[in-house]
């Protein structure tokens, strides 16, 4: 039976180090987003944010995407798909455009040729532009302008901050989501689809940092005057909690994990030196008993290990004095009790840990701030406003016709421009 509305349907893969997450989701009868189908899948392939194995990456992807069909009872054509990697850049630039005649004042035309004037920064070779947003717009040398459409003038500056990608990291996760039979509708950067989801306008306004850990990355990305002023990717993630567990307490790989998720804490003075548990070390014949004290050491030096490299990073874009919101942790491994007290020592920030919250529809599984980007893809396709009719973006499953049979949108950026125009 055909569903009989105009509601276009959203669909985001989240392809992560750890797991990749297909959701469909559509903006119900009160503008809010409905998940309607998710799948979720272990993912391989993966390292620190980018395909290794593209065999590998695009089985766990096809399953992903294949579980997603299946409960929302939707083919998927097309997807916003997640994009991380220490091969992410970003650059601040301005660009001028000269306001057209008319008397109208300035109309889109005249915005999209100042963005293309900031976009033509010298882009080395061998990469592409992600995303091109604005932070702030002058007329006329009057700067701090939000939002310039019908003002009137004779020259438009604007200041964009413009990311990019390495382009054979970019070709081979397009590889992997195309042998899934998806088409990249266009790629988001990990900290801005999951900013869309754990920050609220308050804090976007006010200044605040959020901070994706995930399995292989830590996606940064600073939020000022309501709009994006600096994204970062770093490599490092809860991955690596989990091989200094394996290495510090001889254990393999899948123990280690399970240790780190049943017993691990970031924070040792919160740690009683009385609790315990067992586990089976390589060359032990039989389990010994390991202090939680001791595990709690080995996670919290690598925890300030890398919130230190945090707050490098926000320091060396200059706005670390900006941030009275404070630090917003996500991601799977921000659940590590004790993480949010070391952030805060560290960043000496406000911090808080956020998940995806009031969510409609099949939500059982997403509760967590693993899923952060993996909702936050939907948030920006509904943002985007793709108004795509059914069977556009995808398709009732068994009906024809595919995705919208374009390409990624490197280098587009405008209409994720007009999405983030305050
Ligand atoms: N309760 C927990 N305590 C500590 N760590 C956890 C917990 N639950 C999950 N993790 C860790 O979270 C990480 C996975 O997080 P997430 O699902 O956000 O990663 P990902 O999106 O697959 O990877 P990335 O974004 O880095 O590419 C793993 O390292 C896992 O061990
Ligand atoms: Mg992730």
């Amino acid at each position: 039976m055909a569903i009989v509305t105009d509601n276009p349907l959203l669909v985001g893969i989240d392809v992560g180090t750890t797991k990749v997450c297909a959701l469909v989701g559509e903006t119900d009868e009160v503008g809010e987003l409905r998940i309607l189908g998710a799948g979720v899948e272990p993912a391989r392939g993966m390292r620190k944010g980018v395909v290794v194995n593209v065999e590998d990456a695009a089985t766990c992807i096809a399953a992903a995407v294949e579980k997603a069909q299946r409960s929302a009872g939707y083919e998927i054509g097309a997807a916003f798909v997640s994009l991380a990697g220490s091969h992410i850049a970003s650059v601040n630039s301005r660009g001028v455009s000269g306001i057209g005649g008319g008397g109208h004042g300035i109309d889109q035309d005249d915005i999209e040729r100042a963005l293309d004037a900031a976009q033509a920064i010298a882009i080395p070779h061998g990469r592409e532009v992600l995303h091109v947003i604005p932070r702030a717009f002058a007329v006329d040398g009057q700067d701090g302008i939000r939002q310039p459409l019908g003002m009137h003038g004779f020259r438009l500056e604007v200041e964009a901050h413009i990311i990019t990608a390495a382009s054979t990291f970019v070709q081979n996760l397009t590889k992997c989501v195309e042998a899934a039979g998806v088409t990249v509708e266009a790629f988001v950067l990990n900290p801005l689809a999951s900013g869309e989801v754990v920050l609220t306008e308050t804090e976007k306004e006010m200044g605040a940092v959020v901070c994706d850990i995930g399995g292989g990355t830590t996606d940064l990305a600073i939020f000022l005057d309501g709009n994006v002023w600096h994204t970062m990717c770093l490599s490092v993630g809860g991955n690596h909690l989990t091989s200094d567990i394996a290495q510090g307490l001889r254990l393999p790989a899948d123990s280690a994990e399970h240790v780190k998720v049943d017993y691990g804490h970031a924070y040792s003075r919160e740690v009683a030196n009385t609790e315990s548990f067992m586990v089976q070390p390589f060359g032990e014949d039989r389990p010994v008993q390991v202090s939680r004290l001791d595990l709690a050491t080995i996670i919290e030096a690598r925890v300030e290990e890398m919130f230190s490299l945090v707050l490098q990073e926000v320091k060396r874009t200059g706005y670390d004095g900006l941030l009275p919101a404070g630090v917003v942790l996500t991601g799977g491994t921000s659940q590590l009790p004790g993480l949010r007290r070391v952030a805060s020592e560290v960043l000496n920030l406000p911090c808080r840990v956020a998940a995806p919250n009031s969510l409609k529809g099949m939500v059982d599984k997403l509760q967590g701030p693993a899923f952060s980007t993996s909702v936050g893809l939907l948030r920006w396709a509904q943002n985007e406003s793709l108004a795509l009719p059914r069977g556009g973006s995808s398709k009732r499953r068994g009906g024809r016709g595919g995705g919208r049979g374009r390409g990624p949108n490197l280098g587009k950026g405008l209409d994720i421009f007009r999405r983030l125009l305050p």
